[in-house]
């Protein structure tokens, strides 16, 4: 029997084995405390995980439980009432949580940095650097910190931040999560528990005596006790980033164009990994709890796995996806290859996708398509835009600008990059039903693209196989390396439909144009 360590988190005291667990093993499987978020686990890397310890930010998930052994740790449920409540007010104010899975992490560093008055643009940026967020593009969470601060224009440059921040009184959350539910592409509510971590995400509702299931790095799945017993069952070796070069996997078909554009791989790179726990015979747990991780989670097999594991075992199942295999079987954006006439003619080769060649067509008609068999991962036209956000790029960039584009569910967006770098969008979709929801999700979209055109990619070897398996190697933009997004929501009183879609295709073109 191993000896015990004492641990006082959230102000109380704890008893557990001193077996060598991470302090984020310890606080999410041993103690039930769900606030802290596993998204890359050993990896370090995302921020999701960031707690407290004797004040001081620390990545649970490589900090040995033994380490802190008889010091504070605070998660972000037990920082006090006050600024939970401060922090999620001015969260819920600007827009600055969306699927909520990054955000008590961020809140617990942000809330660090507020009590030694480190709250300006360039601390709040530095304090982002340890975190990621793929849904919210940084902006509005900078603003978020802004009114934390007591001062609006603290976070510099924040476009229309002001009006985002005013515009919280009398709010209807109700329209705003069916906004959010528009835009995120599966049921989404908005509110101050989502902020703090409370969406409801499958690995956090899974009863206490569940199995867990892990993957090893044979594909098949060790089933046991507790995480830490499960990964040493199945062997695990985690995190990697390789340095095999990223590369486009498809040649621009020959013919005499007036542009051409290809593209590689890309991971969606949502921060939830794929999760769901069943119960022997039961409906297993959603793993789009709060979100649909921009298409990227429509498919997952994580709830049929549960369901098959808790019938073989005779108990609740926990399925755990790490970030490698969310990486190894998780669907990315098709890559293509495309050339293209004044006329808007032209010809694209895209990586053979079910429902990629109806996407391209509803946008670009005078294209015509071939669907090609390339050795790499599973692929999705379900992902953000797969497709038609590349053949709508293309064929704006035959005009003079700014960027147009009409989405195949009928929404416009306009986007433009100023000299200076930051981006202007306007977006037209419906009835807006929120606009502080539907500004945040444009600003993300505007982030998701930017980075697509400019870093995001994933290295892939010549069997096929992806070789950038850590959080940071696929490219997602950091905080600071985010312009300012403008957005400006015209009015209409149609049936809203998903806006950032189009907003996404619309900067993607605009990014590509700037770039030449
Ligand atoms: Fe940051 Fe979803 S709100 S990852």
């Amino acid at each position: 029997m191993p000896d015990t360590i004492t641990l006082v988190v959230d102000e109380r005291s704890y008893e557990v084995p001193d077996d060598g667990a991470s302090l984020l093993d310890v606080l999410r499987d041993r103690l039930g405390l769900h606030s802290a978020k596993d998204g890359c686990a050993p990896q370090g890397q995302c921020g999701c995980c960031t707690v407290l310890v004797d004040g001081q930010p620390r990545v649970a998930c490589v900090t040995p439980a033994r380490r802190v052994a008889g010091r504070q740790v605070t998660t972000a449920a037990g920082l006090p009432a006050e600024t939970r409540q401060r922090w999620a007010a001015a969260l819920l104010a600007t827009g600055g949580s969306q699927c909520g899975f990054c955000t008590p992490g961020i809140v617990v560093r942000l809330a660090a940095a507020a009590a030694k008055g480190r709250l300006g643009r360039a601390a709040v940026d530095q304090a982002l650097l340890a975190h990621l967020c793929r849904c919210t593009g940084w902006q509005t969470i900078h603003e978020a910190a802004a009114l934390v601060a007591g001062d609006a224009t603290g976070a510099g440059d924040t476009g229309d931040a002001t009006s985002a921040g005013g515009a919280s009184n009398g709010r209807d959350l109700d329209a705003a999560a069916r906004r959010a539910t528009l835009e995120g592409g599966a049921p989404q509510r908005v509110g101050a528990d989502v902020v703090l971590g409370e969406g409801g995400f499958a690995d956090d509702t899974a009863p206490a005596d569940a199995l867990v299931a892990v993957r090893g790095d044979d594909g098949t799945w060790a089933v046991d006790a507790d995480v830490t017993a499960a990964r040493a069952a199945a062997g695990k070796v985690q995190g990697r980033r390789t340095t095999v070069a990223v590369r486009w996997p498809i040649d621009v078909p020959d013919g005499e164009w007036e542009r051409t554009l290809r593209t590689t791989w890309v991971e969606p790179a949502y921060l939830e990994p794929d999760a769901s726990w069943c119960a022997p015979g039961g409906d297993p747990a959603s793993a789009l709890a709060n979100g649909g991780a921009f298409g990227g989670k429509q498919a997952s097999d994580a709830g049929a796995l549960a369901r098959r594991l808790a019938d073989e075992h005779g108990r609740a199942v926990r399925v755990r996806y790490s970030r490698e295999d969310v990486v190894r079987l998780g669907p990315k954006r098709p890559p293509l290859a495309a050339g293209l006439r004044a006329d808007g003619t032209g010809v694209v080769r895209v990586a053979r996708t079910p429902g990629v060649a109806a996407a391209i067509a509803a946008v670009a008609p005078g294209l015509h398509i071939e669907e090609v068999d390339v050795p790499g991962p599973s692929t999705s036209a379900r992902v953000r835009a797969a497709g038609w956000a590349e053949a709508a790029a293309l064929v704006s960039s035959l005009t003079d600008g700014p960027d147009r584009v009409t989405s195949p569910a009928g929404a416009r967006a306009t986007a433009h990059l100023d000299a200076g770098g930051s981006v202007r969008v306007s977006v037209r979709c419906g009835r807006p039903l929120d606009e502080i929801v539907l500004r945040s999700y444009c600003i993300g979209a505007a982030h998701q693209a930017l980075g697509w055109v400019r870093s995001e990619a994933i290295a892939v070897d010549d069997a096929g196989e992806p070789q950038d398996l850590t959080i940071r190697s696929f490219g997602v933009l950091r905080a600071q390396d985010m312009p300012t997004v403008h957005v400006t929501i015209e009015p209409d009183d149609g049936e809203p439909v998903n806006g950032s879609d189009a907003v996404f295709a619309a900067v993607a073109a605009a990014a590509w144009r700037a770039a030449g």
